[in-house]
């Protein structure tokens, strides 16, 4: 299961273009392009007509239009248009996401539109300041990983790796012998390691010039969901850097946003920012290529353990002092999570209010009962929940609406409404917020039973 209320990297800014893009994001295939006005626009991927994905198709006035028999969307996701006909049936809509677009990423929230906060986006300024030298990971492609993005973030976050991953580049085996300091924030978890006068790893020798020994730093930042800060260096011994005077010697940033394709591969994202030689064609090489290989060195190590975690995903983990940064960002995950299905399970189970009316001898009851994709039920609660009020704040004919999860299921959800008669019904399924509920839950649904009982006056 995975943080749905959380900003995710779904591309690089320069992949999303007037061509479709599509990309499996937390499970869930969406469709990326830019709109019009340049605005960049994710959907799900997925013609709401006989189910194509849409970026089998072409973009459109700002909206795209579907490759099969021609349904066009705009960029919340409504359908405008069926070649053919002047009207659009009810409902023809399909999910838009919120998205962002900051440091040269595109950023999507998957979880409650409503709650989306650019605030909550990591400030990595360096990455557009003109005192830094960012060179995009890959060319500004994510790599593809086939392991779970966890793996990544546990990688990140223990950095005494690097004496027997990258031994020729950023290693060396003294790495081990200075402890980690590891501090838990509400949304983070921070990893320091301060290395007073130590031997530069060959890299730093090489691009710092450095003939004896150095300061060395590491200083992970790890935010929800997995967004990783590594700031690292050497600088001269005693010069400060190990203060906090980090603007000195060599000193980088490694930015990473792992985002989940599925439970066990991974769309993984990463820059680097210097501010170091920042005009240095051979140090953007350094970056372009060295870093990488070094990267790839990383991802056979995750693709292995994942491998083996296939196959044998009950065997026991025994922990070391190293693993405790990445077992408390699990930790906190862990909990987001649970906090998160918990939240959306007890919206559900609370609403069951009737409202008050006179007694009435006739009226339109609707049961619907859905069965949920997986994993998608507290969303849906979540969102049936909103729709509900909207019914009960507009519709006085709606008598009752209720939601209903039951105990002893993971993927049932009822609802009970009760209207004054058809007509009700019928304007109800008219108006613009059923549309737009539609549209949000359209992919969390997996099947669908309606009963509709008409009680007359006798
Ligand atoms: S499947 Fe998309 S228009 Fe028919
Ligand atoms: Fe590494």
């Amino acid at each position: 299961m995975f943080l749905r209320n959380a900003w995710y990297v779904a591309a690089w800014s320069g992949e999303v273009t007037d061509t479709p893009l599509a990309r499996t994001l937390l499970g869930e295939p969406v469709v990326l392009f830019r709109a019009g006005d340049g605005a960049p626009v994710a959907l799900e991927d997925r013609c709401c007509h006989r189910q194509l994905p849409l970026s089998m198709g072409r973009v459109v006035d700002g909206g795209i239009q579907c490759g099969y028999h021609g349904l066009r969307f705009d960029a919340q996701g409504r359908c405008t248009g069926v070649p053919g006909q002047s009207a659009v049936p009810p409902g023809a809509a399909v999910r838009a996401y919120r998205l962002a677009e900051r440091w040269g990423w595109v950023w999507i929230w998957m979880g409650d539109p409503a709650r989306a906060d650019e605030s909550s986006i990591p400030d990595w300024w360096f990455m557009d300041h003109p005192g830094w030298k960012v060179v995009p990971g890959n060319g500004g492609r994510p790599i593809h990983t086939r392991s779970n993005y966890e793996l990544i973030t546990d990688n990140l976050l223990d950095l005494s790796h690097v004496g027997y991953v990258h031994p020729d580049t950023i290693g060396s085996d003294n790495v081990v012998n200075f402890p980690v300091r590891t501090e838990r924030k509400a949304d983070r978890v921070v990893m320091t390691r301060l290395m007073p006068d130590v031997e530069p790893p060959p890299f730093h020798r090489m691009a710092g010039g450095f003939e004896g020994n150095v300061d060395r730093w590491m200083i992970v930042e790890a935010a929800l969901p997995a967004l990783i800060d590594v700031d690292v260096g050497s600088a001269e011994v005693g010069g400060g850097a190990l203060e906090g005077d980090r603007l000195q010697g060599i000193a980088y940033h490694a930015l990473n946003a792992p985002t989940p394709e599925t439970a066990t591969t991974t769309h993984f994202f990463y820059a680097h920012a210097r501010f170091f030689r920042t005009d240095s064609a051979e140090m953007d090489e350094v970056y372009r290529r060295d870093f990488y290989r070094i990267f790839m060195e990383d991802v056979a190590i995750v693709e292995a353990q994942q491998a083996s975690l296939d196959r044998n995903p009950a065997a026991e983990w025994i922990d070391i002092n190293v693993d405790a940064p990445g077992l408390a960002m699990r930790a906190l995950l862990r909990e987001r999570i649970a906090a998160e299905a918990a939240a959306s399970a007890e919206a559900g189970a609370a609403i069951r209010n009737p409202r008050p009316k006179e007694i009435r001898m006739s009226a339109v009851v609707l049961l619907v009962e859905l069965k949920m994709e997986e994993g998608r039920r507290g969303d849906f609660v979540a969102r049936a929940q909103r729709h509900r009020e909207l019914v009960l704040a507009n519709e006085p004919a709606c008598r009752r609406f209720d939601i209903v999860v039951p105990d002893g299921t993971d993927d049932v959800v009822r609802l009970y409404e009760v209207y004054d008669d058809q007509a009700a019904v019928d304007r109800h399924m008219q108006t613009d917020y059923m549309a737009a509920y539609r549209a949000d839950t359209g992919s969390m649904v997996a099947d669908r039973r309606i009963v509709t009982a008409v009680l007359a006056n006798e």
